[in-house]
C-alpha cells in the first residue's frame, strides 16, 4: 500500500519534475487516493500535495514544476490507512520547524502514544495519520543534538511497525535518508550522477536497471549517484551488492493495450512458457519436500488463494495426501494448537509482501521447527526471507491491481510440482504422466486460442447481463476455487455483488435468492463432478436462473440448459480437466474486464484496492 519515489542528482540537464511525475505515476498501483511532492531548494523545502488521483492532482497543481536549483525531491501516492483521503493526510508530513519532510509506506503500530505525547510537549500536528509523528521525532532528537541520520534511527527505535521510509532534511540539500522495516524499497543507481528510492522497480526502470534491493532493518543514505547502507540495530555499515533487472520497462507499461489488466491477460500464453522453464531441479526439491511431509498447509491471501486452493487439488491428486489450505490471516488462529514439527507451509504470494501472509509464515516458524516452500513473482522479496525454498513465477510485473497473469502461472508451478511429484512416487505409469505433461504443456496455446478468437462472444456476454448487479458463481470440486477467482475479479473491477459457492452447496441457502433472470454462472468442465452438476444447472433453471455455462468445445448436455455458453478450446478428458483452473479462468478475467469498461469503470483502478496489502 502507498508508493514511495525519491531522486537525488547532480546532474544539470535533467527535468526533475517530469522524472519525480513519471517515477510515482509508475506506483500509483499501489495506492491512489492522493499525492504530494517535496523537493528542497536553498535550505527550504516546497510541497505540494492533493487528495485524488495523480492526473487529477496534476491539473490542478503543477507537479513538475521545482525550484530551477532543485537536485531532490520525495513522492509519494497514498493508499489511505489512518486518516481520510484528503489533502492534509496526504504525505510528505512535516515537523514543527518545517525542515524534515517524511513519505512513508506502512503503518506505525503505537501512533496514538506517541502523538499524545508528543502533543503534550507542545508539537503541532496537520493531519491524523500516523505517519506524522515522524518527523517530530525526528526534530526532538535534532534538537537533543545528534546529527540527521542518528536522530532517524533514534526516532525509529520508538516506533513499532512497519516502514518504507523516505526522508529529507532542508539544511542537508546533498543526501536524504531511506529506511526499510517490512514494507519494500529498493535503490536504483547511475554511478556518479543520480540515485533513487522507490517501493518498486518500475518507478525508476527507464533510468536505470542498476539497483539494490533492502532488507528490513536496513538504512540507506542517498547522494547523486552513490549509496551507503547502515544496519539499523547495531549502525554497522552494510556491503550490498548491485542487481542487473534483466526485463524491460515495456513488460511494465501498457504497450498498446488500454489497460495494463487487459495487457496482463494477453501476456498469460508467454508468462507461462516462460513458468514452465523454471528449473526442474527446484521442482524436484519442493517434490520431494512435499513427498515427505506428514502434515501440509498451503497459505495465502485473495487471489494467491484461489491458485493455491486450485494448486493444493492438483498436487493431493499425484501426492495422494490431504493438503490443507488456510488463508493467510486465520493460520495462526487455526494451528495455534495443532502445528507440529516438520510440518510443510506452502506460501503463494504474487508480491511477497502480503503482510497477514509474511506474519503467518513468522508465527509458524517461531512456534515449530516447519519447512516453509515459498511461490512468489518478486525476487528478494520479504516473504523469500523466511522460507526455505523459493520457486520465483515467471509472469513479469503485474501492475493491475486485479491479480490475473499470476493467478495463471501460480496454478502451473503448483502443477509442475504435482508433474515431479507424480514421476517421484511412480504410482502412475510413466505413459500416463506423460499424457498429463502433455497437457500442461499445451494450456498456454489453449488460453491464446481462446483469447484470439473470443473477445466478441465475451463481449455478448457482458451485454446480456448489463443489467444484472448480483451474481452466482457455482462449481464442484476442482472448479469452485474457478468460480471464486473469477467472480473475485469481477467482485474488484467491475463492483458486482458475487458469490463464488460449491453448486453442491448452494442449494442449502444461496438458492433463496435465485428469481427470474437471476444470473448463475457454471464452471463445467466435463470431469468427475459433471453428472451431479447437471442436476446443480437443472435446479437453478428450475427457478427461473439465468444460465451462463463455461464449457469446454465439445460439450453437449450442459450446453443445452444453459442460455449462453463461453467454449474453452480444450479436449475434455481427465488429462485437461485437472488444468481447467489454468484453462477456464481467463475467460472470467475478461468478463470481469469487460464488465468493467461497459459500467464505466477502472479496471486497473478498482475502488479502496491496493495491489500490495501490507496492513493486517
Ligand atoms: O501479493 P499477494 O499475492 O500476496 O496478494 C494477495 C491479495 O492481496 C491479492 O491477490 C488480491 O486479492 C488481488 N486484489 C486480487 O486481484
Amino acid at each position: 500500500m502507498c508508493g514511495i519515489f525519491g531522486i537525488i542528482t547532480n546532474q544539470k540537464n535533467i527535468s526533475l519534475g517530469k522524472i519525480v511525475l513519471e517515477g510515482i505515476k509508475r506506483l500509483e498501483y499501489r495506492g491512489y487516493d492522493s499525492c504530494g511532492i517535496v523537493t528542497l531548494s536553498d535550505s527550504k523545502l516546497y510541497v505540494k500535495k492533493d487528495s485524488g488521483r495523480i492526473d487529477e492532482i496534476q491539473k490542478k497543481i503543477d507537479l513538475t514544476e521545482f525550484p530551477n536549483d532543485s537536485k531532490l525531491a520525495l513522492a509519494h501516492t497514498r493508499w489511505a490507512t489512518h486518516g481520510a483521503p484528503t489533502k492534509n493526510n496526504s504525505h510528505p508530513h512535516l515537523d514543527c520547524s518545517g525542515k524534515i519532510a517524511v513519505v512513508h509506506n506502512g503503518i506505525i503500530d503505537n501512533f496514538i502514544e506517541l502523538r499524545k505525547e508528543l502533543a503534550q510537549k507542545g508539537h503541532i500536528f496537520k493531519s491524523e495519520t500516523d505517519t506524522e509523528i515522524i518527523p517530530h521525532l525526528i526534530e526532538i532528537k535534532m534538537k537533543e543534538g545528534l546529527n540527521f541520520k542518528d536522530s532517524v534511527i533514534e526516532a525509529l527505535k520508538l516506533c513499532k511497525g512497519a516502514y518504507g521510509l523516505a526522508i529529507c532534511h532542508a539544511d542537508h540539500p546533498d543526501s536524504f535518508i531511506v529506511v526499510r522495516k517490512e514494507s519494500p524499497l529498493v535503490i536504483g543507481i547511475e554511478e556518479g550522477k543520480t540515485t533513487y528510492c522507490a517501493s518498486d522497480i518500475p518507478a525508476f526502470l527507464p533510468l536505470t536497471r542498476k539497483c539494490y534491493i533492502m532488507d528490513d532493518d536496513e538504512l540507506a543514505v542517498l547522494k547523486a549517484g552513490e549509496v551507503e547502507f547502515f544496519d539499523i540495530n547495531t549502525d554497522k555499515k552494510i556491503e550490498k551488492e548491485i542487481q542487473l533487472i534483466e526485463w524491460n520497462i515495456d513488460a511494465a507499461e501498457k504497450g498498446g493495450y488500454e489497460h495494463f489488466m487487459l495487457k496482463e491477460i494477453y501476456e498469460e500464453p508467454t508468462a507461462m512458457k516462460r513458468t514452465m522453464k523454471i528449473s526442474k531441479d527446484l521442482l524436484r526439491i519442493f517434490a520431494k519436500i512435499l513427498w515427505s511431509a506428514e502434515n501440509i498447509y498451503i497459505t495465502a491471501a485473495g487471489t494467491s488463494f484461489y491458485a493455491s486452493l486450485a494448486g493444493k487439488f492438483i498436487i493431493s491428486r499425484f501426492l495422494g495426501k490431504y493438503i490443507q489450505a488456510i488463508e493467510c490471516s486465520e493460520l495462526q488462529t487455526q494451528l495455534s494448537n495443532s502445528l507440529k514439527d516438520e510440518s510443510v507451509i506452502i506460501a503463494v504470494s504474487q508480491s511477497g509482501e502480503t503482510i497477514d501472509t509474511i506474519e503467518a509464515i513468522r508465527w509458524a516458524k517461531s512456534k515449530k521447527n516447519v519447512k516453509v516452500l515459498t511461490i512468489t513473482n518478486v525476487v528478494g522479496s520479504s516473504l523469500t526471507r523466511y522460507s526455505d525454498h523459493v520457486i520465483v513465477t515467471q509472469a513479469g510485473p503485474e501492475i493491475g491491481v486485479a491479480a490475473t497473469k499470476t493467478y495463471n502461472t501460480q496454478v502451473l508451478t503448483l502443477a509442475l510440482i504435482a508433474i515431479e511429484i507424480a514421476k517421484l512416487r511412480k504410482v502412475e505409469l510413466d505413459s500416463e504422466i506423460k499424457k498429463y505433461e502433455k497437457a500442461l504443456e499445451e494450456t498456454p496455446q489453449i488460453i491464446e486460442n481462446f483469447l484470439k478468437n473470443n473477445v466478441d462472444s465475451i463481449k455478448g456476454v457482458v451485454n446480456a447481463l448489463e443489467k444484472s448487479v448480483n451474481f452466482f458463481f457455482l462449481a464442484r470440486g476442482i472448479s469452485i476455487a474457478t468460480a471464486k477467482e473469477g467472480g473475485l475479479k469481477l467482485k474488484e473491477v467491475a463492483c458486482r455483488f458475487i458469490e463464488g459457492y460449491s453448486a453442491a452447496h448452494a442449494k442449502h441457502g444461496p438458492i433463496a435468492l435465485v428469481r427470474e433472470g437471476f444470473p448463475i454462472i457454471f464452471i463445467a468442465p466435463p470431469d468427475e463432478t459433471y453428472q451431479r452438476l447437471i442436476g446443480n444447472v437443472m435446479e437453478f433453471k428450475a427457478r427461473g436462473g439465468k444460465i451462463i455455462s463455461l464449457v469446454v468445445e465439445n460439450d453437449k448436455n450442459i450446453t443445452e440448459l444453459s442460455d449462453i455458453t463461453i467454449r474453452i478450446p480444450q479436449p475434455g478428458d481427465k488429462y485437461y480437466n485437472i488444468f481447467s483452473p489454468i484453462t477456464f479462468t481467463p475467460a472470467l478475467q475478461l468478463l470481469a474486464y469487460y464488465t468493467s469498461l461497459h459500467h464505466g469503470l477502472d479496471p486497473d483502478k478498482p475502488l479502496n484496492l491496493s495491489k500490495t496489502v501490507t496492513v493486517h
